[in-house]
C-alpha cells in the first residue's frame, strides 16, 4: 500500500504495523497448538456458527461494553470472516435480488461496501441517504421508501421469486447500511434519537439495517486535558441493542437490525475474522449461509487464536492501555496539525465534536471553490481520499451523492511523526490551489 517512498499517505486506511500486536498473536498461536483440547477444534471443519469459546467471550466483552437491556446470551453471536465477508453472507441469505428493492446506504459511504451489493445483483438499485451532525435524514428516507413501496406495486414486485423458502431465513425488502459510530469517511455519530427514528423506520418498511460498527472501541477525549469517562463503555447503544429494547423488543423473532462487527482495526486486518450480532433467529440464519454450512464459520483457525487473548484479560488491557491511547494520539496529534496548517486556509471540520472522536479518520470539508479533484497532491507528494471516492456507486442523484468538496485523512497508517507533515504538506496543496 500507499505510492513512493517520499509520499506522505493519509489515504491508506490501514493501522500501521506498529499497532499490530504480533507478540500477543505469536504467543497465542503457540498456547492454542499446545493445547489438544483447542488444537484439534482449531484445525478441524467447524460449528456453522463459530468456535463457540469465542462467541461466548465476545457475548461477555460486548456486554460489559455496551451495556445493553440485559447480558448478551452467545446464541445471539455469529462468527465470521469479517465485515466485508459477512456483509456478502447476510445478502446471500436475507436478500432476493428482485423482491428486495433497495439498498439505501448513508453517504458518503464506505465505498468498497458498493462492490458487495453489486455482487448480490443490486447495481444500480444502491440509494444515497443523507446525513449531517443530527444524523440521518429519517425524513428523506421515509419518503424514499415510500416510493420505492409504489413502484414496486406498479411492477407487481409482491412475491420472493429467486430464492426458495426456507426456515431459517427471512427475505427483507430493504437494506439500510449505514457506519453509526465514527463513520468512515464522514466520522459523523449519529445521536440516540436517531438511531431510535432508523429502528422505527426499518420496522415499518420492512428493511434489516447492517450496521458495520468497527470502529465503536476505537474512541476517546478530543482534548488530553478532560479525559472521556467512562473511556471504555460506548456512550451509545447500537441500532441492534435498541432494537432488542425499543418499545418492547423486536417486532419478530429475526428483527430488523444486524451488527457486523470486527477484529480487523483491534488485532488485524489479515485475522479476517469477526461477528455479528442480531436475534437468536438472525444469527442462526446467518450461520446457514451455504459457504458456513460446508465447513462451518469462516477464520476458525483464527478465530480460536484470538479466543486465546480473552481469559487472561489481555485483550481488553490492550484496548485499553495501547490501542486506545496510541490511536487518541494520533488523532490530537493530525487534528492540532490541520489547526495550525488548513483551518487558516478556511478548511473545516463539520462533524467533529468537541466531546467525542473516534475511528480512523477526519473529514474535512475545502473552501469553496476548490475541489478535491482539483488538488494537485502529487507536486507535494503528499496523499489523501478525494471526496468523490465515497459516493454511492451507481446513484446519479446530484443533490444527495456529491462529495467533491471534501476530503478524507486517515492518522492510522502513516508514521506518527509523518501525520504533522502530511498535514502541512497537504495545505500547500490547498494554497496552489486557491491561487
Ligand atoms: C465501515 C467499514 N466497514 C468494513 C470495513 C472492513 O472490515 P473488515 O476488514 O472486517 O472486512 C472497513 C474497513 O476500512 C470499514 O471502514
Amino acid at each position: 500500500m500507499g505510492t513512493d517512498d517520499d509520499t506522505v499517505d493519509l489515504f491508506c486506511g490501514w493501522p500501521n504495523p506498529a499497532l499490530l500486536p504480533s507478540g500477543a498473536l505469536a504467543e497465542a498461536f503457540a498456547a492454542a497448538m499446545a493445547s489438544p483440547t483447542v488444537r484439534a477444534p482449531a484445525l478441524q471443519y467447524g460449528p456453522d456458527e463459530g468456535y463457540q469459546p469465542l462467541r461466548e467471550h465476545i457475548a461477555q466483552w460486548l456486554t460489559s461494553f455496551y451495556q445493553p437491556c440485559a447480558p448478551i446470551p452467545a446464541d445471539r453471536i455469529c462468527i465470521t470472516g469479517g465485515a466485508s465477508q459477512n456483509l456478502a453472507c447476510v445478502l446471500q441469505v436475507f436478500t432476493d435480488p428482485v423482491y428486495t428493492r433497495n439498498v439505501w446506504m448513508v453517504a458518503p459511504t464506505y465505498h468498497l461496501a458498493c462492490r458487495i451489493f453489486d455482487d448480490a445483483g443490486f447495481a444500480g438499485r444502491l440509494k444515497a441517504v443523507p446525513q449531517d451532525t443530527s444524523g440521518v435524514d429519517l425524513r428523506f428516507l421515509r419518503q424514499s421508501l415510500l416510493d420505492a413501496e409504489e413502484k414496486a406495486r406498479a411492477e407487481h414486485n409482491c412475491d420472493v421469486i429467486y430464492k426458495p423458502p426456507r426456515p431459517w431465513a427471512k427475505i427483507y425488502k430493504h437494506i439500510i447500511y449505514a457506519t453509526p459510530t465514527f463513520s468512515n469517511p464522514s466520522t459523523v455519530t449519529m445521536p440516540r434519537s436517531n438511531r431510535e427514528g432508523l429502528v422505527q423506520l426499518a420496522r415499518e418498511f420492512d428493511a434489516l439495517i447492517v450496521c458495520d460498527d468497527v470502529y465503536d472501541f476505537l474512541q476517546w477525549s478530543p482534548e488530553p486535558t478532560t479525559p472521556l469517562t467512562p473511556e471504555n463503555k460506548a456512550h451509545l447503544p447500537r441500532l441492534v441493542d435498541i432494537d432488542r429494547s425499543l418499545d418492547g423488543g423486536p417486532k419478530d423473532e429475526w428483527g430488523n437490525v444486524l451488527s457486523n462487527g470486527s477484529f480487523s482495526k483491534l488485532i488485524g486486518p489479515g485475522a479476517r475474522t469477526g461477528w455479528a450480532e442480531g436475534t437468536a433467529k438472525l444469527a442462526y440464519g446467518l450461520s446457514q449461509t451455504g459457504s458456513s454450512r460446508s465447513g462451518g464459520a469462516p477464520s476458525q483457525l483464527s478465530a480460536a487464536m484470538i479466543d486465546q487473548l480473552f481469559p487472561s484479560g489481555w485483550f481488553q488491557r490492550y484496548l485499553d492501555e495501547v490501542l486506545r491511547p496510541q490511536y487518541a494520539e494520533r488523532y490530537r496529534r493530525l487534528m492540532s496539525a490541520i489547526r495550525e496548517h488548513l483551518v487558516p486556509l478556511g478548511v473545516t471540520l463539520p462533524f467533529s465534536s468537541s466531546e467525542i472522536a473516534g475511528g480512523y479518520f477526519v473529514w474535512a470539508q475545502l473552501p469553496a471553490p476548490l475541489r478535491a479533484s482539483d488538488l494537485d497532491l502529487l507536486d507535494q507528494q503528499v496523499n489523501v481520499a478525494r471526496g468523490d471516492l465515497f459516493r454511492v456507486q451507481g446513484d446519479a442523484d446530484t443533490r444527495t451523492n456529491t462529495f467533491d468538496g471534501y476530503v478524507r485523512l486517515c492518522f492510522a497508517w502513516e508514521s506518527e511523526e509523518n501525520l504533522t507533515e502530511g498535514v502541512r504538506r497537504l495545505a500547500e496543496v490547498v494554497r496552489n490551489g486557491l491561487k
